[in-house]
């Protein structure tokens, strides 16, 4: 069977329903069926022109001819960031580099850049994904797509900028920084959608505010939120800031960027990933095998239509379940991913993601939502510090109460012992991009 995500909706819709591509409306059957297909055709792209593929496969005793069911991709090695890099630049290119369109990178925190590659088909599929993403948020054709993700070597920003021009959005591309301006062309150009990362639209907004704009008054109607994970508690504060529907959207580079999941605005209840081009497994990271849906563990993805760089069930270190689809209903879902395996934080044994504190923070009378987790170390103990900011003109009695109730909701919840530092208003770090919440000095006392 083939379909691609071009072909044009036909039959009876409801408004909803209006404008979704072929592929959104296949039966779960039909779905599993193109899957099957895309999956061989891309074990075998992988194993005949990928070196690196050839030999794990060897290696593993597993051929591309052994994958009957979707089931027997779990026979497949895994790849990850380590595989990129040692294969790095160029080596995990499946077509020769003549038919490679565009590069994209992401520096990660050690070592050399993660490169990925997309041929001219790859980088229609990517817009054809994000897009659709566009579209499951609310936007529609017409709409003025408002873009402060960073344009550059990171995805977000031409990911999303080529699918809302194909949605048929007037797109504003001012990637991230000089805030003042974003709201300067915000409130001159009248946006109805937004696209940047969630903390990022946090100092967007208090810039409104510090200009005397209430941004519940601007043309916002929808904003999708990426790149890093945000909770449900941020959820409720950008929305009722900003008078939005607030959604969100999940990629990464090395499966695509942007637009691989995407949360529906009229169930906001988790992400459905487009399955017809990202096949999604979760795995128990430590005994390596495949968990069932349902069950938590670390996400892994295949790509399926990818040609420069397919990827084989590539580890992607962030946690999540996938539940069933419910909007579209033969996608599955994931969960909100709340933080990845390296984000995570052991305090004297347990286990934090600075999500948690999030929930916390923003549930705290007092505070505002800039927090930044400090790690430390005193007589080989490591010590956890919350630097949070007041929020604008709460004077110090009502600091010294919030700062009570987060350590105490820490210990009760968490079960870790902390300090916390209520800090002036503006003064930690802020970040047009990726924020950075953990700053780890444990190596430096
Ligand atoms: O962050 C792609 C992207 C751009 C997604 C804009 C959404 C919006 P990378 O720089 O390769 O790509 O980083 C990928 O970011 O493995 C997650 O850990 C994290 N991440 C991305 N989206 C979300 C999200 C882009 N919605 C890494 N929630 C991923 C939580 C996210 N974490």
């Amino acid at each position: 069977m083939t379909v691609t995500s071009d072909d044009a909706s036909t039959g009876d819709q409801s408004p909803a329903q209006d404008g979704l591509d072929a592929a959104e409306r296949l039966s779960s059957a039909e779905l599993r069926d193109l899957q099957l297909e895309r999956l061989k055709s891309t074990l075998h792209h992988a194993y005949q022109n990928v070196p690196y593929y050839k030999r794990t496969f060897d290696e593993a005793g597993i051929h591309p001819s052994d994958c009957r069911t979707l089931a027997d991709l779990a026979r497949f090695p895994y790849t990850t960031k380590d595989s990129l890099r040692e294969n790095y630049p160029f080596g995990m290119f499946a077509v020769p580099r003549e038919q490679v369109s565009r590069i994209h990178a992401s520096s990660g925190t050690t070592g050399k850049p993660t490169v990925v590659g997309y041929t001219a088909d790859d980088l229609e599929t990517w817009a054809t994904v994000v897009a659709r993403s566009i579209r499951a948020a609310g936007g529609r054709p017409g709409d003025i797509v408002h873009v402060a993700y960073g344009y550059g070597l990171f995805t977000g920003g031409l990911g999303a900028h080529y699918g809302a021009e194909k949605l048929g959005c007037t797109v504003v591309p001012v990637s991230g920084g000089m805030t003042a301006r974003q709201v300067q062309l915000i409130t001159d150009f009248k946006p109805t959608v937004i696209m940047l990362t969630p903390t990022y639209m946090l100092t967007l907004l208090d810039e409104f505010e510090r200009q005397g704009i209430d941004p519940k008054t601007s043309s916002l109607r929808v904003g999708i939120f990426g790149a890093e994970p945000w909770t449900p508690a941020m959820r409720e504060e950008i929305e009722e800031r900003a008078g939005i529907d607030a959604v969100d959207i999940y990629g990464l580079s090395e499966v695509m960027g942007p637009g691989v999941a995407q949360e529906c605005v009229e169930t906001k209840d988790g992400l459905h990933v487009w399955e017809d081009h990202f096949y999604p497994e979760v795995i128990d990271p430590l005994r390596d095998t495949v968990l069932d849906d349902g069950e938590k563990g670390e996400l892994v993805f295949t790509s399926l239509t990818k040609q420069a760089m397919p990827v084989i069930r590539y580890r992607t270190r962030d946690l999540t379940r996938l539940l069933p689809g419910t909007a579209r209903p033969a996608f599955r879902r994931m969960e909100k991913v709340t933080g990845r395996s390296d984000d995570m934080i052991i305090v004297r044994g347990v286990n934090l993601f600075p999500t948690q504190i999030e929930e916390i923070v923003l549930r705290t009378e007092g505070l505002s939502p800039h927090f930044q987790l400090v790690l430390t170390r005193h007589n080989r103990m490591d010590h956890l510090t919350v630097q949070v900011e007041a929020s604008p003109g709460v004077g110090p009695a009502t600091r010294h109460d919030a700062a009570a109730h987060v350590v105490r909701t820490v210990k009760d919840t968490i079960g870790v012992n902390t300090e916390v530092d209520v800090v002036e208003p503006e003064t930690l770090e802020r970040s047009a991009g990726k924020l950075r919440r953990i700053k780890d000095l444990r190596g430096e006392d």
